[in-house]
């Protein structure tokens, strides 16, 4: 698919990830506009970035927000803002749990539903949601978090069969630990003390880029984790023994309990 002059909302673009996201879209001649919590000035020089405010968790943001980008004639919706949530489950305030939630899963159902039906009529538009590994395989630490991200995988593999033979295509990108700010000191030293690798934003933004050019339905990244996707699958319960080391690096931090 073609992303020169197709026009890109984009979500959490003023993150880590959607930085590069919006800096690779734009490299590939496409509009951005991209929402942001706190007001950005629009440059009337560059026309290939705009900026929306609102924040993600309020219906009448979400509201204002698709307003904007219909008008804007929006052809591809990149899901990217989210909140992290590492730590032991039982110390994870509820309300914290539900802020997650809200943001990583509710927010794009919401948002989605009010773009829908002028998606429906452009020739053709693509919807990305930005999930996880952790939204595929069950890791220690991650319980809440993932639980929104296996939420948007079950979401988007519904909504692609459901729009199956429309002009929306819906997509799933599958990033693993990437190096931005969202990662806590906490989680960044579980994610040594369990060898698992991490990635630059550069890498995920590029992945974007070749899952909207080859309008394949998902993209995970990372081989072992493509691997570890495809073998929870299969065997889920039969894969528990092999979490021992992440059980045993969670609780081994000085201030397990503190979910950043
Ligand atoms: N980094 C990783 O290790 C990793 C791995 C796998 C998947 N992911 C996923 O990749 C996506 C981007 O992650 P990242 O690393 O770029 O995170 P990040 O650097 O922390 O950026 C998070 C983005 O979400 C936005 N956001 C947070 N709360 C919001 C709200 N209430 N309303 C609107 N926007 C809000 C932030 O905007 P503000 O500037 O307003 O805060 C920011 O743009 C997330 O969905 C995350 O779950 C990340």
């Amino acid at each position: 698919m073609r992303l020169s002059g197709s026009r890109v909302l984009l979500t959490g673009a003023t993150g880590g990830i959607g930085q590069a996201m919006r800096q690779a879209l734009r490299q590939q001649g496409a509009r951005v506009l991209g929402v942001a919590r706190a007001p950005l000035a629009n440059e009337d020089t560059d026309t290939s970035m705009r900026w929306v405010q609102g924040d993600l968790r309020q219906p009448q943001d979400i509201a204002r927000i698709a307003q904007a980008a219909v008008a804007w004639g929006v052809d591809t919706v990149v899901h990217a803002a989210g909140v992290p949530a590492f730590g032991a489950f039982e110390d994870l305030p509820p309300e914290q749990a539900a802020a997650v939630l809200q943001l990583n899963l509710w927010s794009p159902i919401a948002l989605t539903q009010a773009l829908l039906p002028h998606l429906k009529q452009m020739p053709a538009s693509r919807v990305v949601f930005v999930g996880s590994a952790l939204g595929r395989i069950g890791v220690p630490g991650s319980a809440v978090y993932g639980a929104s991200k296996a939420g948007l995988h079950r979401l988007a593999e519904a909504l692609r069969r459901e729009l199956g033979g429309t002009r929306v295509a819906v997509q799933w990108l599958g990033p693993r630990a990437t190096r931005t700010a969202f990662n806590s000191a906490q989680n960044e030293a579980f994610n040594r003390a369990t060898g698992s690798a991490s990635d630059t934003p550069e890498v995920v933004a590029r992945a974007l880029i070749d899952l909207l050019r080859s309008g394949a339905a998902e993209r995970h990244i990372g081989f072992p984790e493509r691997l570890a996707v495809r073998a929870n699958g299969a065997l889920g319960p039969l894969l528990d023994a092999g979490f021992r080391k992440h059980r045993d690096a969670l609780f081994a931090s000085p201030n397990p309990g503190v979910p950043t």
